[in-house]
């Protein structure tokens, strides 16, 4: 068998998969029904756990269980340590953002945050195969409790320096996150975006040199090209974000979906404009203006995520793309509205046809 595909068959072996294609874990944007349509496809589900509380996370493991016994993971973003607040530039900010939606109200100093640590125990208790991180590393209590329960955990790494430490602290699997992907950046300091912001063609290799554990490859892949691409580069199985997010079972709104069908690789941009945190999103009226050197700067993280609330919900009502928060990967134009058990198995064919 060829190298790429024996490798992408242990890493099937050792989580009971019989594809090596993973559903992306998206905040918002993780139905059940998305997740165990990968997962009865043969893939792994994922539930993007960020915006959930406890009870909400083990609502979404009862209804994917409902629904699937295959495989899935549970996201959750370690948390930054907490924002500095301005409340001067957050003013700025507000009456900006009063151009495109309904003028926000800056939050008070109370938490913008689910718990972590309430969340974290939610996970526990749900026992997922696969919990995952992005933006930083489990404690070493949280890692061993995971291991106590038989919980694999799959750190995202945008570096080789996040990959190294998370192999450290203990992670079973590197989700090396290449620049072409949709959504935050999980660079663990929200200020290393930008240098941490290395293509899939470049970080794959390299972190799978590195280091001993499987490497699973996430950023612009978007059919089975990119699969057999990841693969071929040391990758033992492939992460799809933007390219399931047209299916019926992602269910996003129609303004989002239409113009994901018609972004070229050129119409993404990373900002900090949506959330104070740096995103790659479908560059439109909002973002152009934010990006423009006379506009105030965006809060940190999750501030401006708080001070965007108003006008992202106002943008999906009028369906007005101009000031949507349509995160997306380069490759959204390959995304099709084909079911998603349908979309993984054919990526998963056409890569074993270009790699055999
Ligand atoms: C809408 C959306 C939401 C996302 N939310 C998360 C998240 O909550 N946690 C996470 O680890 N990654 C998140 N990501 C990043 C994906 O897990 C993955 O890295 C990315 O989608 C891969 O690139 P692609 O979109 O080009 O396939 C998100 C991506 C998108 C498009």
């Amino acid at each position: 068998m060829p190298r790429p595909l024996a490798r992408a068959a242990d890493f099937c072996t050792r989580y009971g998969l019989e594809m090596p294609v993973l559903m992306a874990p998206m905040a918002g944007t993780s139905p059940p029904a998305l997740a165990a349509a990968v997962a009865n496809a043969g893939g792994m589900g994922a539930c993007g756990a960020l915006p959930l509380s406890a009870s909400a996370i083990a609502e979404w493991v009862a209804r994917f269980r409902q629904q699937s016994a295959g495989a899935f993971q549970i996201n959750l973003w370690v948390p930054d340590a907490p924002a500095a607040r301005d409340a001067g530039g957050e003013a700025a900010q507000a009456r900006f953002l009063a151009s495109f939606g309904p003028e926000p109200t800056p939050p008070d100093n109370g938490p913008l945050l689910e718990d972590f640590d309430a969340q974290f125990a939610a996970l526990l208790q749900a026992a997922p195969p696969v919990a995952s991180t992005i933006m930083g590393l489990f404690r070493s209590d949280q890692v061993s409790a995971l291991k106590a329960r038989g919980i694999s955990w799959f750190a995202t790494a945008t570096t080789l320096d996040e990959a190294r430490a998370a192999q450290a602290a203990g992670a079973e699997a590197i989700i090396a996150q290449g620049a072409e992907a949709g959504g935050h950046r999980g660079c663990f300091a929200p200020g290393d975006a930008p240098r941490a912001s290395v293509g899939t063609l470049a970080l794959v290799p390299a972190i799978a040199d590195a280091v001993s554990v499987p490497v699973i490859a996430a950023g612009g892949i978007g059919d089975g090209r990119g699969v057999a691409a990841v693969l071929a580069l040391g990758a033992s199985a492939a992460m799809i974000g933007t390219a399931l997010l047209r299916t019926p079972e992602a269910d996003i709104t129609p303004a989002w979906a239409d113009a994901l069908a018609r972004a070229r690789p050129e119409d993404t941009t990373l900002t900090r404009a949506f959330s104070g945190r740096t995103a790659r999103a479908l560059r439109n009226a909002f973002t152009e203006a934010a990006d423009h050197p006379a506009a105030p700067p965006p809060a940190p993280y999750p501030v401006q995520r708080h001070l965007t609330d108003p006008m992202r919900r106002a943008a999906i009502e009028a369906q007005n793309f101009d000031h949507l928060y349509a995160l997306s990967g380069q490759a959204a134009a390959l995304a099709r509205t084909d079911p998603a058990g349908e979309t993984v198995a054919r990526f998963w064919q056409d890569a074993r046809r270009l790699l055999a």
